[in-house]
This record gives structure tokens, sequence and C-alpha cells, in this order.
């Protein structure tokens, strides 16, 4: 009887300790379901690529907040779509904000998204400066920032975790090398008017400057009057008036800092009674289909290309940020030129 009773206490004992031992495995082998489920947090988002690294790699579901600029050409509506199929088709959660040209509600947007916990910010500025106060935040608050399209003035480059755009000085060169190129054999003055984008946004500043670099190397070239149309055919088109009102045929060339503005201006001259493309050279940044269109009807000389469709690349980037790769600073989009004899076979393949 007292052989029998220690038998069976004995076996309670083994498996009492195999069930603590299970439970036990258990415990440490896989994380609750809120850990698994959880977005990143401030702990694991930061700015550091090591913080930023997740446990499987990157391939997680993502909350990403997009704060673009407005709707204020066919080149940002393309731009829109492009990054907001990318990060829903690769599975993340995409909140988004409009700030209508505005960087008050750029910055509402911001603090908006940190309140939120989202896990990444994609931040196109309106205008280069004034957001360093609230980079800081976020980055206080461990959520990277990935600049798409625009880049900001400031100081600390640690406020943001990657910029993917367009090199818009190099656009303002080819702009001004196309033209130089174009007049090589016009004795001058060539009078030239410039509609410039929106006031201290990057496009505008860099559009300018690096067109301005190429034709004052040639003093018969003169920009004769320039003023913003803030990226709109509406604007491009009552700028464009003005300057014809003051100006008349006196005017040579438009340098348009966008096609859309390009698009406005060619409507105001033929209404004054000149021909666009003939009387008047027109130059335009972008390569919407718009210019395309122009360009098909003589109306257009040339367009530089912007390219907005590089929601895809900047997706990739922001997954290989959360998997722990450090990314350069700065990343090009590649582009091109186009010019009036090519619109016509361009037109149907154009995406945007
Ligand atoms: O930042 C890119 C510029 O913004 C595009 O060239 C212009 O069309 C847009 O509004």
């Amino acid at each position: 009887m007292e052989k029998l009773f220690t038998k069976k206490s004995f076996l309670i004992l083994v498996v009492g300790i195999i069930c603590m031992f299970l439970v036990a495995c258990g415990n440490s082998d896989s994380p609750s379901t809120n850990d698994s489920e959880e977005p990143a947090t401030d702990e694991t988002a930061g700015n550091g690529e090591e913080e930023a690294a997740s446990e499987e790699g990157g391939d997680e579901k993502l909350v990403i907040g997009f704060s673009q600029v407005g709707a204020e050409s066919e080149w940002r509506t393309a731009n829109t779509k492009s990054i907001q199929n990318a990060i829903t088709d690769a599975g993340h959660e995409l909140k988004f904000s409009d700030a209508q040209q505005k960087q008050e509600n750029q910055i509402k947007a911001i603090r908006s998204f940190i309140t939120q916990k989202v896990d990444a910010i994609v931040f196109s500025p309106v205008v280069e400066t004034g957001f360093e106060t609230v980079l800081q935040e976020a980055k206080d608050a461990g959520i990277p920032i990935f600049l798409a399209d625009r880049a900001v003035d400031v100081e600390d480059d640690s406020l943001w975790a990657t910029f993917l755009g367009s090199d818009f000085v190099e656009e303002g060169r080819k702009a001004g090398n196309w033209l130089v190129e174009e007049m090589k054999d016009v004795e001058g003055p060539v009078n030239i008017v410039e509609l410039q984008g929106t006031v201290g946004s990057a496009p505008a500043n860099d559009r300018k400057e690096g067109f301005e670099e190429v034709v004052s190397a040639d003093d018969k070239f003169k920009i004769i009057k320039s003023q913003t149309g803030d990226f709109t055919r509406a604007k491009g088109k009552e700028v464009m008036e003005a300057f014809l009102k003051s100006e008349g045929d006196n005017i040579d060339v438009l340098y348009a800092h966008n096609d859309d503005m390009a698009i406005g201006a060619i409507q105001a001259i033929e209404e004054y009674g000149l021909k666009p493309g003939e009387d008047i050279i027109i130059i335009g940044v972008d390569a919407v289909k718009g210019a395309f269109e122009a360009m098909a009807d003589g109306k257009m000389n040339v367009t530089i290309e912007c390219n907005p469709l590089f929601g895809p690349q900047l997706v990739d980037l922001i997954e290989a940020h959360f998997a722990g790769e450090t990314l350069d600073k700065r990343i090009a989009v590649e582009e091109s030129m186009y010019t009036m004899d090519q619109a016509e076979e361009l037109l149907p393949t154009r995406q945007y």
C-alpha cells in the first residue's frame, strides 16, 4: 500500500513538472496577440535604423500617414494616386491628408499623425522652410519621416529618413539648355517671361535657379517678367494675361515652372491673338498628358519631365528602412525631356 502510494505520487509529480514545462515554453516562444499585431510603437519605429528594424525583417503591416501638398496640377493628381496605391497595394494602412497648398494644414496633419501613433510619415512639403519644430516632434515620437517629391531647407538631416524626389535644379538647367540650343542662331535680345511655381517651394526655387544659371551665361537672354502662378492653370492664365497686357508682342519665350501653368498661359496667348508655340516659344516642366496634347497641336515646344510615379519606389524604401537598412539621405528620380516632334508618337503611351 505504501509502495503504491509512492508510485502514484511520483507519477503526479512527473505530470505536474511536464505541464509546468509546457506552459513555460508556450510563454517564451509566442508573443501575445497584441505584440504581434500592434503597429511599431515608439520603441520600434525610431529614426535610428537599428531601432526601426522589425523582428520579421520588414514585412509587417505599417500604418503610414501621407501629408500631400494639394491637388494643384495634373502632376500632383498622378503623384497622389501613385503613392496611395503603392501603400495600400503593399498591404499597409494609409492615413491621407490633403494640405490644399497651405503649410499650416501640413503642420496640423503631421501633428495629428503623431497623436495617432502612425509608424511612418510620408511628407511632401508645400514650402521649404518652417518645418523644423514639427519634424523634431515626429523624431521625438520615434516616427520616421520620408520626404517625397519636395525637400525641406533644414540643417539637421537626422529629421528625415530619406528624400526621394526629382532634381529640380537640373530640370531648370535642362529647360535653359534647350532654349540656348534652340536660339543659337538668333541674335537677340530674347525676351523671356517666367511663370514661377508656388512661392517658397523647392521646385519654384530650384527650377528658377537652374534655368537662370544657364541663360545668364549669354546676355542676349533677358528675363523681362517673373511672377508666381502657384502651379495652377487658372493662375497661369491670369498672370500671362497680365504679362501680355504690359509687354504684348515683346515676349519671345514663356518659361513655366510646370505644364499646367503653361497650358493656362497658352489659352491667354490665343485669346490675345498670338500663336503659342510659334509667336511665343513655350517651355513647361512635368511632361503631363496635357502638355503632350498641346505639343501635338503645335502649341507648346518642349516639356522637361518630372516623374510623379514613384509610389512603388517610395514604399520599397519605407519597407527597407523598417527592415533595418540604412538609406541614402537623397535619392533622385530619373527623368527625361520631350519636344514637339515626339509628342504625337508618345502621347498614347503617357501614363499621366
Ligand atoms: O513638386 C512638383 C511640382 O509640384 C510639379 O512640377 C508641379 O506640377 C506640382 O504642382
